[in-house]
């Protein structure tokens, strides 16, 4: 059950809000950090998944670097002190302006993700007489069992620079004179939960791929492979901090790295997942046709994983203590039938005005949040 360091003065607070834990917070990036030292890792922030300035300011003062994937995240990084040469910026479509924008700050990488993009960096970066510093984002071609809407790394998708077309990349990079060979990336998807076989399986596609450059006389100085780290939504409070350890190790167990070689990552979810909680009201109890319904004043327009994927939060009711438990549909007050945070959840009887804590909402929440039916976003409360 989530525990708030000042219950007094949540209680006062206006709801829909997100509650950031930033205890939990400091803890899970020291924990990474840790781990990411003991295997010589260098770790990207994926910034997408929360974009909250406390939180960028702390991954900054750890040296952490960042993951981007449009050219406003690039600025935001850039505009909290993050070091440019730690930015690694990502997508299928990236606009001429976002391009020349990220070469002229200096960004550590362009991970480049077709051909036809190679070209038009190198035309951009000779226009403007620069060099831009590029990294193949190749399609690994490997299952990360996980939702087909967070699946990256397979043939179907639009992501990354298809297998077949690597022989023609190694042949543009070598006749553009304006771009600097970083190294590989890959990703294969999100929410990675089977961390040993997923990973490794992507280990060995890389080793494959990385093998092709090395024929052809072609140093990879660099491999990155990505994020995805699961996190536990069904056991926020005992898997609090994910498995950074276990996911690291079989990444250096399971891809042999040369001398000079580095290995990156680019983890969101598993670093600010479980930091946040949605906290609302229940603004009443609904008896249905056929379900009972607790309406919150959250829903959709907040938090929009549960309609998109059908994902899983775990929802508890902060003022049910010692009330029988009943069966409940959770569901937003927002004008589509999609909104629906859980159904068929069991908690303590519920009462309009009750306090309600939707568990794990920190990557990919706020972020994808909108102001849909007009509705007001939910605002940040931090624990300190
Ligand atoms: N690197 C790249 C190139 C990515 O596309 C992503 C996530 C990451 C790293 C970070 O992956 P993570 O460690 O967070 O799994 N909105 C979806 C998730 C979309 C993930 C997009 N890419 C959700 O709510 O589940």
């Amino acid at each position: 059950m989530l525990k708030f360091k000042n219950p007094e003065r949540i209680a006062t607070l206006e709801t829909p809000f997100w509650y950031y834990d930033m205890d939990l917070f400091r803890r899970t990036v020291d924990a990474m950090v840790e781990a990411s030292r003991k295997y010589g890792i260098t770790v990207h922030y994926s910034i997408k998944a929360n974009t909250e300035k406390r939180l960028v300011e702390i991954i900054k003062d750890r040296g952490i670097g960042i993951d981007c994937v449009s050219g406003n995240e690039v600025k935001w990084s850039i505009v909290n002190g993050v070091e440019p040469a730690g930015i690694v910026f990502a997508g299928v479509g990236k606009s001429d302006a976002e391009i020349v924008y990220a070469m002229k700050v200096g960004i550590g990488s362009f991970n480049c993700e077709s051909l036809e993009e190679l070209e038009i960096i190198e035309s951009l970066a000779a226009k403007e007489g620069m060099r831009a510093n590029v990294s193949l984002r190749i399609n690994p071609e490997v299952d990360a069992k996980t939702h087909k809407f967070i699946t990256t790394g397979l043939e179907m998708d639009k992501f990354g620079i298809p297998r077949r077309f690597i022989q023609k990349a190694i042949d543009i990079l070598r006749k553009c004179p304006h771009l600097t060979f970083k190294g590989l990336h890959f990703h294969i998807g999100s929410q990675i939960t089977d961390v040993e076989n997923v990973f490794a399986n992507e280990c060995r596609s890389a080793k494959a791929i990385i093998d092709i450059f090395e024929q052809e006389g072609i140093m990879v100085e660099n491999v990155d492979l990505g994020g995805g780290l699961g996190i536990d939504y069904h056991n926020p409070d005992s898997h609090a901090i994910p498995e950074f350890d276990l996911w690291f190790r079989t990444l250096r167990e399971n891809l042999p790295l040369r001398l000079g070689q580095h290995l990156h990552v680019e983890p969101g979810r598993s670093v600010v997942g479980q930091c946040v909680s949605l906290i609302s009201r229940v603004i009443l109890v609904k008896e249905g046709e056929k379900k009972n319904f607790v309406i919150l004043d959250t829903g959709m327009n907040d938090l929009l994983r549960p309609a998109l994927y059908g994902a899983y939060h775990k929802i508890e009711n902060l003022d049910g203590k010692g009330r029988e438990l009943r069966l409940y549909d959770i569901a937003g007050p927002i004008c589509e039938s999609a909104d629906v945070l859980a159904e068929d959840r069991v908690l303590p009887e519920t009462r309009r005005g009750d306090l309600i804590a939707i568990r794990s909402t920190g990557a990919y929440g706020s972020v994808m949040s909108s102001s849909y039916n007009m509705r007001t976003p939910a605002y940040s409360v931090f624990s300190d």
